[in-house]
């Protein structure tokens, strides 16, 4: 599986076909407003996990607004791309890139938030719920089968059920912020009960 995987995402990378979102993905760049609020308030920067990171969009969107990030993909292709425009705009020291199988590949650390863009595999998600860390945010987009409208030849294993990831929120008992749902895309921000601040990034303790 992860053979397939990594054969399919180099090819695609080094041709025509690479995923179309160079920059930061829009769910994300809309939450902008609460993520420079939360970051604001930190006195140590905060650390952001990016799952499936491709060409590294997110990671230099993050990075530039002050956040440590960790991004992981398959792709030693993307990677490199991602590697190539945080170093040109001086933010590789905020960045860790991890070459590895999310097959296998699991987060161990507290994260300030976990992203997730256009890669569905439900065997991660209790590894993201646990690495986002007590008052901590996650952050999640990508199709669902309303995709096959238009697109029936997706394969419907990498496609969510309308209201799946609200669903997940809820069910983890974590705050929805924010979640949208348009005719292919289903999108979640969501805050993990707890004291963001506890911990000693509070300004005022
Ligand atoms: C559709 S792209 C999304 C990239 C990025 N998140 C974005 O929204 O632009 C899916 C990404 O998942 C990565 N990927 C696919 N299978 C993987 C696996 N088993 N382990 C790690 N990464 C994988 C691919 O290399 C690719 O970068």
């Amino acid at each position: 599986m992860a053979e397939i995987d990594r054969t399919r995402w180099e090819a695609r990378y080094a041709s025509d076909a690479r995923p179309a979102h160079a920059g930061a993905n829009r769910w994300l760049a809309a939450q902008a407003a609460y993520l420079d609020m939360v970051a604001s308030s930190s006195v140590a920067p905060l650390h952001a996990l990016d799952i499936a990171c491709g060409t590294g969009g997110s990671l230099e969107w993050l990075a530039q607004r002050g956040w440590h990030v960790t991004g992981v993909d398959i792709s030693s292709t993307a990677l490199a791309q991602a590697r190539g425009r945080l170093e040109a705009n001086g933010l590789l020291d905020r960045v860790t890139l991890i070459e590895a199988d999310l097959d296998v590949w699991r987060p161990v650390e507290g994260y300030d938030l976990v992203t997730c863009f256009f890669f569905l595999d439900r065997r991660l998600w209790p590894a993201l719920r646990a690495a986002v860390r007590p008052g901590g945010l996650i952050c999640l987009s990508t199709y669902h089968t309303g995709r096959l409208v238009e697109h029936p030849e997706t394969n419907p294993a990498h496609l969510l059920a309308p209201g799946e990831l609200s669903a997940l929120i809820k069910d983890w008992n974590w705050c929805l912020l924010a979640a949208r749902t348009n005719d292919q895309i289903e999108a979640v921000f969501g805050r993990r009960a707890g004291d963001f601040w506890a911990g000693g990034n509070n300004q005022a303790s």
